[in-house]
Protein backbone atom coordinates (compact mmCIF):
# COMPACT_ATOMS: atom_id res chain seq x y z
CA UNK A 1 0.00 0.00 0.00
CA UNK A 2 0.80 3.44 -0.56
CA UNK A 3 -0.02 4.54 3.11
CA UNK A 4 3.75 5.19 4.74
CA UNK A 5 1.45 5.31 8.12
CA UNK A 6 4.25 4.03 10.08
CA UNK A 7 6.94 5.74 8.14
CA UNK A 8 10.22 6.59 10.41
CA UNK A 9 8.92 4.13 13.12
CA UNK A 10 11.07 1.28 14.18
CA UNK A 11 9.84 -2.26 15.07
CA UNK A 12 10.86 -5.59 16.62
CA UNK A 13 9.11 -8.55 16.21
CA UNK A 14 9.72 -12.38 17.91
CA UNK A 15 8.54 -15.53 15.54
CA UNK A 16 8.56 -18.97 16.03
CA UNK A 17 9.82 -21.48 18.20
CA UNK A 18 13.27 -21.96 20.05
CA UNK A 19 15.53 -24.69 20.05
CA UNK A 20 16.93 -25.72 23.49
CA UNK A 21 19.73 -27.70 23.21
CA UNK A 22 20.16 -30.95 25.48
CA UNK A 23 22.97 -32.64 23.92
CA UNK A 24 25.13 -31.73 20.53
CA UNK A 25 22.04 -33.80 18.87
CA UNK A 26 18.88 -33.47 21.03
CA UNK A 27 16.77 -30.68 21.40
CA UNK A 28 13.24 -29.30 23.28
CA UNK A 29 10.98 -27.65 21.05
CA UNK A 30 7.90 -26.57 20.24
CA UNK A 31 4.75 -26.34 16.98
CA UNK A 32 5.02 -22.85 16.78
CA UNK A 33 5.38 -22.53 12.50
CA UNK A 34 5.82 -18.78 12.49
CA UNK A 35 3.38 -17.42 10.22
CA UNK A 36 1.31 -15.04 12.57
CA UNK A 37 5.18 -13.37 13.49
CA UNK A 38 6.24 -13.29 9.79
CA UNK A 39 2.96 -12.07 8.75
CA UNK A 40 3.27 -8.93 11.08
CA UNK A 41 6.64 -8.49 10.64
CA UNK A 42 5.87 -7.91 6.86
CA UNK A 43 2.84 -5.83 7.33
CA UNK A 44 4.72 -3.75 9.71
CA UNK A 45 7.27 -3.00 7.02
CA UNK A 46 4.69 -2.65 3.98
CA UNK A 47 3.29 0.37 6.49
CA UNK A 48 6.82 1.58 6.50
CA UNK A 49 8.33 0.77 9.69
CA UNK A 50 12.15 -0.65 10.11
CA UNK A 51 11.36 -3.76 10.82
CA UNK A 52 13.82 -6.15 12.87
CA UNK A 53 12.45 -9.46 12.89
CA UNK A 54 14.37 -11.92 15.63
CA UNK A 55 13.15 -15.68 14.47
CA UNK A 56 13.63 -18.94 15.95
CA UNK A 57 13.90 -22.40 13.53
CA UNK A 58 11.14 -21.65 11.07
CA UNK A 59 10.74 -23.06 7.51
CA UNK A 60 9.85 -20.00 6.14
CA UNK A 61 11.36 -17.38 3.98
CA UNK A 62 12.53 -13.81 5.33
CA UNK A 63 9.23 -11.40 4.92
CA UNK A 64 10.48 -8.66 2.09
CA UNK A 65 11.19 -5.59 3.46
CA UNK A 66 12.67 -7.07 6.87
CA UNK A 67 15.46 -7.14 8.80
CA UNK A 68 15.91 -10.93 10.07
CA UNK A 69 18.05 -12.01 12.81
CA UNK A 70 17.69 -16.05 12.92
CA UNK A 71 18.70 -17.52 16.95
CA UNK A 72 18.00 -20.70 18.12
CA UNK A 73 17.58 -20.15 22.21
CA UNK A 74 15.48 -18.21 24.36
CA UNK A 75 18.43 -16.79 25.34
CA UNK A 76 19.62 -15.66 22.13
CA UNK A 77 16.36 -14.32 21.32
CA UNK A 78 16.43 -12.09 23.90
CA UNK A 79 19.95 -10.87 23.49
CA UNK A 80 18.99 -10.22 19.40
CA UNK A 81 15.83 -8.20 20.74
CA UNK A 82 17.39 -6.50 23.32
CA UNK A 83 20.08 -5.53 20.78
CA UNK A 84 17.17 -4.12 18.42
CA UNK A 85 16.45 -1.90 21.32
CA UNK A 86 14.99 1.15 21.31
CA UNK A 87 12.57 0.65 18.83
CA UNK A 88 8.77 2.31 19.15
CA UNK A 89 6.91 -0.91 18.98
CA UNK A 90 7.68 -4.67 20.01
CA UNK A 91 5.45 -7.34 19.03
CA UNK A 92 6.61 -10.83 20.69
CA UNK A 93 4.97 -13.49 18.84
CA UNK A 94 7.33 -15.98 19.44
CA UNK A 95 6.70 -19.61 21.30
CA UNK A 96 9.42 -19.41 23.56
CA UNK A 97 10.21 -22.35 25.22
CA UNK A 98 9.59 -22.17 28.80
CA UNK A 99 12.73 -24.33 30.20
CA UNK A 100 15.83 -25.41 28.85
CA UNK A 101 17.99 -27.93 30.05
CA UNK A 102 20.05 -27.35 32.99
CA UNK A 103 22.84 -29.48 31.99
CA UNK A 104 23.44 -28.78 28.29
CA UNK A 105 26.78 -30.99 27.18
CA UNK A 106 29.04 -31.34 24.54
CA UNK A 107 29.02 -35.08 24.54
CA UNK A 108 26.27 -37.02 22.99
CA UNK A 109 24.01 -38.47 25.56
CA UNK A 110 24.49 -42.42 25.29
CA UNK A 111 22.62 -45.37 25.77
CA UNK A 112 24.52 -47.91 28.18
CA UNK A 113 22.58 -50.65 27.87
CA UNK A 114 21.80 -50.67 31.90
CA UNK A 115 18.74 -49.33 31.14
CA UNK A 116 19.79 -46.46 33.07
CA UNK A 117 17.96 -43.23 32.29
CA UNK A 118 19.18 -39.89 31.79
CA UNK A 119 18.04 -37.25 34.40
CA UNK A 120 17.01 -34.35 32.57
CA UNK A 121 16.99 -31.07 34.37
CA UNK A 122 14.93 -27.85 33.95
CA UNK A 123 15.50 -24.66 34.32
CA UNK A 124 13.21 -21.65 33.29
CA UNK A 125 14.23 -19.44 30.82
CA UNK A 126 13.92 -15.42 30.77
CA UNK A 127 10.83 -14.11 29.51
CA UNK A 128 11.22 -11.86 26.43
CA UNK A 129 7.89 -10.31 26.87
CA UNK A 130 7.83 -9.25 30.49
CA UNK A 131 11.67 -8.13 30.21
CA UNK A 132 11.25 -5.36 27.40
CA UNK A 133 7.94 -4.57 28.81
CA UNK A 134 9.66 -2.86 31.89
CA UNK A 135 9.94 0.55 32.28
CA UNK A 136 13.02 2.57 31.29
CA UNK A 137 14.43 4.47 28.29
CA UNK A 138 14.60 1.38 26.10
CA UNK A 139 11.28 0.34 26.74
CA UNK A 140 9.14 0.55 23.24
CA UNK A 141 6.40 3.05 23.58
CA UNK A 142 4.21 0.07 22.29
CA UNK A 143 4.58 -3.36 23.61
CA UNK A 144 2.39 -6.26 22.09
CA UNK A 145 1.95 -9.64 23.68
CA UNK A 146 0.10 -12.83 22.33
CA UNK A 147 -1.64 -15.88 24.53
CA UNK A 148 -2.49 -19.08 22.70
CA UNK A 149 -5.21 -20.60 25.70
CA UNK A 150 -7.62 -23.68 25.54
CA UNK A 151 -10.17 -21.87 28.23
CA UNK A 152 -11.45 -19.04 29.40
CA UNK A 153 -9.50 -17.20 26.34
CA UNK A 154 -10.38 -13.40 27.56
CA UNK A 155 -9.83 -13.76 31.27
CA UNK A 156 -6.76 -15.65 30.90
CA UNK A 157 -5.23 -13.11 28.64
CA UNK A 158 -6.58 -9.99 30.21
CA UNK A 159 -4.26 -11.01 33.42
CA UNK A 160 -1.70 -12.04 31.30
CA UNK A 161 -1.66 -8.59 29.91
CA UNK A 162 -1.19 -7.69 33.51
CA UNK A 163 1.74 -9.77 34.47
CA UNK A 164 3.73 -9.09 31.89
CA UNK A 165 3.37 -5.63 32.00
CA UNK A 166 2.55 -5.33 27.85
CA UNK A 167 0.41 -2.68 26.53
CA UNK A 168 -2.14 -5.35 24.36
CA UNK A 169 -2.23 -9.02 23.97
CA UNK A 170 -3.70 -10.98 20.60
CA UNK A 171 -5.27 -14.03 22.15
CA UNK A 172 -6.38 -16.54 20.37
CA UNK A 173 -8.24 -19.90 21.00
CA UNK A 174 -5.89 -22.72 20.52
CA UNK A 175 -7.92 -25.81 21.32
CA UNK A 176 -7.51 -28.57 19.50
CA UNK A 177 -9.75 -28.45 16.43
CA UNK A 178 -9.65 -24.85 16.11
CA UNK A 179 -6.89 -25.41 13.37
CA UNK A 180 -4.90 -22.31 14.45
CA UNK A 181 -1.80 -24.04 14.99
CA UNK A 182 0.01 -24.22 12.42
CA UNK A 183 -2.87 -23.41 10.05
CA UNK A 184 -3.85 -20.08 7.63
CA UNK A 185 -6.31 -18.83 9.68
CA UNK A 186 -6.48 -17.30 13.00
CA UNK A 187 -9.86 -15.53 15.57
CA UNK A 188 -8.51 -13.24 17.94
CA UNK A 189 -9.17 -10.83 20.53
CA UNK A 190 -7.54 -7.57 21.41
CA UNK A 191 -7.41 -7.38 25.14
CA UNK A 192 -6.38 -3.66 26.07
CA UNK A 193 -6.85 -1.29 28.64
CA UNK A 194 -9.91 -1.07 27.71
CA UNK A 195 -12.75 -3.43 26.28
CA UNK A 196 -11.77 -6.50 24.53
CA UNK A 197 -12.41 -6.09 21.11
CA UNK A 198 -13.57 -9.55 18.94
CA UNK A 199 -11.96 -9.57 15.37
CA UNK A 200 -14.10 -12.36 12.85
CA UNK A 201 -11.79 -14.66 11.89
CA UNK A 202 -9.70 -14.29 8.77
CA UNK A 203 -6.75 -15.42 7.12
CA UNK A 204 -3.29 -14.72 9.42
CA UNK A 205 -1.98 -12.29 6.82
CA UNK A 206 -5.13 -9.98 7.50
CA UNK A 207 -4.49 -10.10 10.91
CA UNK A 208 -1.08 -9.09 10.65
CA UNK A 209 -2.06 -6.20 8.30
CA UNK A 210 -5.34 -5.21 10.80
CA UNK A 211 -2.91 -5.47 13.94
CA UNK A 212 -0.33 -3.11 12.06
CA UNK A 213 -2.79 -0.78 10.84
CA UNK A 214 -4.19 -0.49 14.64
CA UNK A 215 -0.13 -0.02 16.06
CA UNK A 216 -0.46 3.12 13.62
CA UNK A 217 -3.51 4.67 14.59
CA UNK A 218 -2.23 4.04 18.47
CA UNK A 219 0.98 5.73 17.68
CA UNK A 220 -0.81 8.57 16.17
CA UNK A 221 -2.97 8.85 19.29
CA UNK A 222 -5.69 8.74 16.66
CA UNK A 223 -6.63 6.06 19.02
O1 LIG B 1 3.51 -16.89 29.32
P1 LIG B 1 3.09 -17.20 27.93
O2 LIG B 1 4.09 -18.03 27.18
O3 LIG B 1 1.72 -17.75 27.79
O4 LIG B 1 3.03 -15.78 27.22
C1 LIG B 1 2.96 -15.62 25.85
C2 LIG B 1 3.57 -14.30 25.44
O5 LIG B 1 4.80 -14.09 26.12
C3 LIG B 1 3.90 -14.27 23.98
O6 LIG B 1 3.82 -12.92 23.56
C4 LIG B 1 5.33 -14.76 23.97
O7 LIG B 1 6.03 -14.34 22.82
C5 LIG B 1 5.88 -14.12 25.22
N1 LIG B 1 6.96 -14.88 25.88
C6 LIG B 1 8.26 -14.40 25.83
N2 LIG B 1 9.26 -15.08 26.47
C7 LIG B 1 8.99 -16.20 27.15
C8 LIG B 1 7.67 -16.71 27.21
C9 LIG B 1 6.69 -16.02 26.56
O8 LIG B 1 8.50 -13.37 25.19
N3 LIG B 1 9.99 -16.85 27.77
Amino acid sequence: SGHALLAGRKAVVTAGPTHEPIDPVRYIANRSSGKQGYAIAEALARLGAETHLVSGPTALPDPAGVQVTRIETAREMLAATEAALPADIAICCAAVADWRADTSTNSKLKKDGSGQIPPLGLVENPDILATISVAGPKRPRLVVGFAAETDDVIGYATAKRQRKGCDWIVANDVSPGTGIMGGDDNTVHLITAGDPEHWDPMPKAQVAMKLAERVADALTDKQ
